[in-house]
C-alpha cells in the first residue's frame, strides 16, 4: 500500500500568525488528521519549530530546500540534519523555482537528495517540464531524465523515504493544470522509469503539483497513480488546503 500524501508548499510566505491560525484550523477540521492520508506542511525554514510545536504530532512538517552540506562555512544555508533536528519529516529537493531562479542543477538535486535520505528525512523530489518542452513533445524525456539523475544515488534501503513530485512548470501559480489524464499518464511513465531503475516502483508515492485547487482536486487524486498532491497557493488558505486534503481517498 503506497503512502497517500497532501503536502503544501508555503514557499516564501507566511507569518507566525499564519502559522497559529491555519495549523489549528487544519487540526481541528481534520479529525484524526486524513484518515490514513499524511498531511504535511512545509512553511519557510524560520517557522518550522513554530509549526513542529502547533502540529503536535498530528501534521508533519518539511523544509523547502536543503543545502548540498551537513555544516560549516556556508552562510545562509541550512542542512538537512539541522531540519531533521528541527522536527522536520521531509524535504522537497529540486522544486522548479529552485532550479529555474537559483540555477539548481541535476547533479545538486541529486547530492541534495543523498543528503536528505542520510538524514533520515523523506526527500520528496520535484521533477517537471516546462511549456517549450512539452509543445515540443519532449515532456516525457525531460521528466524521465530529471528522475533518473535525482535517484542516482539512492540505494536499496533508501526507497521508503523517496517521494516524487511531477509538476509541470507551465502549472505552477498559473492557475492552468493538467488534466487529470495527462497527470495520469505522467505518473505511469514515472513509474515505469523506477521500475527500470530496480526501485520498488509500486510503493513509491507520486504526487501531482501545479494549480491543485479545491475543485479539481478529486478527479486527479482519482488517478490511479496519483497519490496525492503538492499544493502551492492554495495550501496559504486553511479552507482550501482542508478542502484539498478531504479530496484525497483514504487509504481502504
Ligand atoms: P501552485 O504551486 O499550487 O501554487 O501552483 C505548486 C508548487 O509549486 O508546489
Amino acid at each position: 500500500m503506497r503512502r497517500k500524501i497532501v503536502a503544501g508548499n508555503w514557499k516564501m510566505n507566511g507569518s507566525k500568525d499564519l502559522v497559529d491560525r491555519l495549523v489549528g484550523q487544519v487540526r481541528s477540521e481534520l479529525a484524526s488528521p486524513g484518515n490514513g492520508v499524511e498531511i504535511v506542511i512545509i512553511p519557510p525554514a524560520l517557522f518550522v519549530g513554530d509549526v513542529v510545536r502547533r502540529a503536535d504530532g498530528e501534521i508533519a512538517v518539511g523544509v523547502q530546500n536543503v543545502a548540498c552540506w551537513d555544516s560549516g562555512a556556508y552562510t545562509g544555508e541550512i542542512s538537512a540534519v539541522m531540519a531533521r533536528d528541527s522536527g522536520s519529516a521531509c524535504a522537497l529537493v529540486g522544486h522548479s523555482e529552485r532550479r529555474q531562479l537559483f540555477g539548481e542543477t541535476d547533479e545538486q538535486v541529486a547530492v541534495k537528495v543523498g543528503k536528505v535520505l542520510a538524514s533520515g528525512l523523506d526527500a520528496i523530489i520535484c521533477v517537471g517540464e516546462t511549456l517549450e518542452e512539452r509543445e515540443a513533445g519532449k515532456a516525457e524525456d525531460v521528466v524521465s531524465s530529471q528522475v533518473r539523475k535525482a535517484v542516482s544515488e539512492v540505494s536499496a534501503g533508501q526507497w521508503q523515504q523517496v517521494v516524487i513530485a511531477y509538476e509541470p512548470v507551465w502549472a505552477i501559480g498559473t492557475g492552468k493544470t493538467a488534466t487529470a489524464e495527462d497527470a495520469q499518464a505522467m505518473h505511469a511513465a514515472i513509474r515505469a522509469v523506477l521500475a527500470a531503475f530496480g526501485a520498488p516502483s509500486e510503493e513509491i508515492s507520486l504526487l501531482y503539483g501545479g494549480s491543485v485547487k479545491a475543485d479539481n482536486a478529486a478527479a486527479l487524486f482519482a488517478q490511479p497513480d496519483v497519490d496525492g498532491g503538492l499544493i502551492g497557493g492554495a495550501s496559504l488558505s486553511a479552507k482550501d488546503f482542508v478542502s484539498i486534503c478531504q479530496a484525497m481517498p483514504g487509504k481502504s
